[in-house]
């Protein structure tokens, strides 16, 4: 049986999300926008992609979102993205108010579905839709690390010349610019990338890693990235309608694991049809730790700011 993801938002990343998703043929797709005609230009543009690609899911475009029920997941996109200068944090005031209002609406029409949050300040709105929803916290999860991992991985595979599939890389925390990073744990064909690079040249991936959204946004202009996010979102929502379960870094609510409790970052996450079956808590030196709570941290900042506690 096909299944339903409903994705709020028909902008760059969501309309980007859809089409990923409905061309993987395992789910058909309600595309929503506050914008009248906006989401049913896109999901007729892509429905009529289908006799090419040959996917015989669906997708359809609404204002409304009474289209919306019923949906195993929701994925939301909607809010303002940065612009060349900002940081995702200076989005916190207005996106908190549109989220807030999407997910009252996502869970009067889907009251059982998983929330995929993507729009920024990430974690912050994760926390946010977590509470709004008031869903047990496994049904709430974050798009952040896959996205930073696949990032740190570009850059990996470009400096030694070899496909991406060889490598392995790890970038936990907040999806800000106090991401952790951890070359320890990334490896290359199993390989460390600290026996394969000199300290000098990863310090230099991690810190393009660590900026590799801005790069986008600078050279954008008018835009922030949306093609790599949305393989990450797509990678995601399969692993959850697929029951895949496959360990991946996504941003959740933590209560205890790594030490750290109310606060969202990304950490090690196995995503099945439940939505979080598992927290995974790798191993993590006492630098790499501090990092991860000081990631938790500034995120409780944001938190803060959104007048929580
Ligand atoms: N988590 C990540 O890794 C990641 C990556 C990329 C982008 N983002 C974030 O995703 C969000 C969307 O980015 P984008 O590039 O698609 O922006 P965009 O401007 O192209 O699309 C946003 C869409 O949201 C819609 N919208 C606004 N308010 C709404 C509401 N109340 N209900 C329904 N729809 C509404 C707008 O009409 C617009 O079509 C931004 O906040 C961006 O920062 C996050």
């Amino acid at each position: 049986m096909t299944s339903k993801i409903s994705i709020i938002g028909a902008g760059n990343v969501g309309a980007t999300s859809a089409h990923r998703i409905v061309e993987g043929g395992y789910a058909d797709v309600v595309l929503l926008d506050i914008v009248e005609g906006l989401p049913q230009g896109k999901a007729l543009d892509i429905q009529q992609s289908a006799p090419v690609i040959n996917f015989k899911t669906t997708i359809t475009g609404s204002n409304d979102y009474k289209d919306t029920a019923g949906s195993e997941v929701v994925i939301v996109t909607a809010g303002l993205f940065r612009k060349p200068g900002m940081t995702r944090d200076q989005l916190l005031a207005a996106n908190a108010e549109i989220v807030s209002g999407v997910v009252k609406n996502v869970v009067k029409y889907s009251p059982d579905c998983i929330i995929l949050m993507v729009s920024n300040p990430l974690d912050a709105m994760t926390y946010l839709a977590v509470k709004a929803s008031q869903f047990p916290r496994k049904r709430v999860v974050g798009m952040s690390g896959v996205l930073d991992s696949a990032r740190l991985s570009t850059f990996i595979a470009s400096e030694l010349k070899i496909p991406p599939e060889a490598i392995s890389a790890w970038v936990l925390g907040a999806h800000g610019l106090n991401m952790v990073v951890i070359p320890r744990l990334s490896t290359v064909r199993g390989k460390p990338l600290t026996e394969l690079l000199s300290q000098e040249t990863i310090d230099k991936l991690v810190e393009r890693t660590i900026h590799g959204g801005r790069e986008i946004v600078d050279l954008l202009k008018m835009g922030s990235a949306f093609y790599a996010p949305s393989a990450g979102i797509a990678g995601m929502a399969e692993s959850i309608v697929l029951d895949k379960k496959e360990t991946l870094p996504c941003a959740a609510l933590l209560d205890g694991e790594y030490g750290i409790k109310d606060s969202v970052i990304g950490v090690p996450l196995k995503l099945g049809r439940g939505g979080i079956e598992q927290i995974v808590e790798f191993e993590l030196t006492a630098e790499e730790k501090k990092l991860l709570h000081g990631s938790a941290e500034g995120v409780k900042d944001l938190i803060k700011q959104m007048g929580f506690k």
